[in-house]
Formats: structure tokens, C-alpha cells, sequence
């Protein structure tokens, strides 16, 4: 793969052995280093991990990950919050029900594109009331000093909600593989950090999840997986957007 070819990256790599994906393993550092060569100036790594609680200790594998990113010489431009509207049941002992994974937004100096989702406001028009903490207790500041109203839309804060589970694909081939994203986390991070056109790579593409959302969305796709049996699944998954005579192995 030529250097500065990839304008975005979106991955979830396997962490701290919670899966055997058919025994297959990573060096974190290498990829890292790799990554950031393979990617152009403002691209994106969107890296999406979490811990493992051993003998009642979390591993932090995800924050070794962020360090090991920003030590290669990514910026961590964001620590997104990937929140499951209905995580697995599950007993947690004397911890509350896990139910996020971090969304790391690592970028090579500032990124070039961002589109960001928006939501409506409720105050639309109205002037923005702030208040300053002063030695005399809370004060209002002057509307002189404020002078902005509120927009009618604003950038969605970065804890993101997505259905976990089956509802996450319609894609019923693709939940062979035991840990898929769901389509619409990948839609909403394509549509933030690239234009059309643009190439979005999955460096541990699984069922393809990433390629078939970047071909709904216009962008060109690359990706790796190491199993011979879940490039099978990619290759049924995405079938029907690949031309004829080609094979993803
Ligand atoms: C969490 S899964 C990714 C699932 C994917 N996001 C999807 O939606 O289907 C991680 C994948 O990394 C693959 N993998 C593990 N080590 C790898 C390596 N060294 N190179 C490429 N892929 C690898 C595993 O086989 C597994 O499919």
C-alpha cells in the first residue's frame, strides 16, 4: 500500500483474547506506526475498543491503545463514547451493566474534513443566558457579553447510541462473525470525517461491515482480515456491490 493513501481508517480490533477470533492476534505498536504512514495528512483513525475485567480489574487495554496511538504520533482528537441502547444482560457483581466501548478519534494533525451531525434545539432564537462564577457568588453576564442567540441546530455531543444485537444489520450472513459493528455506528463516522469519493480502510474487516456502509455511502473501500472463513462471510455479504468476477480472498 503506497504512504498518505487512506483518508480514513474504521476499525475494531480483537482486545485482550475476549473472543478467539480463530486464534488470530495483533501487534498494536506496529499497526499504529503503520497506520499513520498509510494515512494522509487530516485523515482519521476511528478505533473502536474496550476493556475486559480480569479477576476484578479492568485491563485498560482501550487507554494502551490511545497512548500507544498518540506515542506514533496520531493526536487524540477525540475519546467518543459508543453507548448500547441494549447491552447483553449480564451480572456484573458489584459493578453496574456495562454498556459502552470507546470510540477513539485519532487524527494525523488536524482533520481535513468534518461534517458533523446535528440535532434540533428547543430554544431556537432565544439569547443564550451564561453565568460566571465570581468571588461574590454566581453572576449573570451581560447579554452584551453573551450577544449570540441560540442556533435552531446543534453538534450532537459525542456519546453516540446504537442497537446492539440483531437489529444492527439486515444482513443475517453477517452475525456468523461473533462481533459486528452496527451498520449505522459506521454510517454516522463515514459521514463525519469523509467526502465522496474518499477511501475508507478496515484494517480487521470481519463480515464487511465497513465496506458495504462506505459503498452505500459513495466512498471507495479497502480492507484486511486474516480469516479465511470471515472474508467468506464478507464475500457473500457483499456480493451483491462487488462486480461479478471478483474475489475478496
Ligand atoms: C472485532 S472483529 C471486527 C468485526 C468487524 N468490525 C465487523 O463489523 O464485522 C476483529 C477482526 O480482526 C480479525 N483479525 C485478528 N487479527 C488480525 C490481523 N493480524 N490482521 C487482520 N485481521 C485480524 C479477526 O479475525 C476479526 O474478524
Amino acid at each position: 500500500m503506497p504512504d498518505e493513501l487512506i483518508d480514513m481508517t474504521i476499525t475494531s480490533p480483537p482486545y485482550d483474547d475476549l473472543r478467539d477470533y480463530n486464534g488470530y492476534h495483533f501487534p498494536v505498536e506496529k499497526i499504529a506506526g503503520s497506520l499513520l504512514r498509510k494515512t494522509k495528512p487530516g485523515g482519521v483513525v476511528i478505533w473502536v475498543v474496550a476493556d475486559r475485567t480480569v479477576d476484578g480489574d479492568e485491563t485498560l487495554t482501550s487507554f494502551r491503545h490511545a497512548l500507544i496511538f498518540q506515542e506514533a504520533g496520531f493526536k487524540v482528537h477525540d475519546t467518543m463514547i459508543y453507548a448500547k441502547n441494549n447491552p447483553i444482560p449480564s451480572d456484573c457483581g458489584k459493578r453496574y451493566r456495562q454498556a459502552f466501548e470507546y470510540m477513539f478519534c485519532f487524527s494525523k494533525g488536524s482533520p481535513k474534513t468534518f461534517n458533523p451531525i446535528t440535532e434540533p434545539t428547543k430554544s431556537a432564537g432565544t439569547k443564550i443566558k451564561a453565568f460566571r462564577i465570581t468571588e461574590r457568588g454566581r453572576g449573570n453576564v451581560p447579554d452584551e457579553d453573551i450577544g449570540r442567540q441560540i442556533k435552531s441546530e446543534r453538534k450532537l455531543s459525542n456519546i453516540f447510541y446504537y442497537n446492539v444485537g440483531t437489529s444492527s444489520s439486515v444482513d443475517k450472513v453477517a452475525f456468523q462473525h461473533p462481533a459486528i459493528f452496527p451498520e449505522k455506528l459506521v454510517e454516522d463516522q463515514i459521514r463525519t470525517w469523509t467526502g465522496s469519493g474518499e477511501l475508507v480502510y478496515d484494517c480487521f474487516m470481519g463480515s464487511g461491515t465497513t465496506a458495504k456502509v462506505a459503498h452505500q455511502l459513495g466512498r471507495r473501500w479497502l480492507g484486511s482480515e486474516v480469516s479465511r472463513d470471515y472474508i467468506q462471510i464478507a464475500e457473500q455479504r457483499l456480493a451483491k456491490y462487488l462486480p461479478q468476477s471478483v474475489s475478496l480472498a
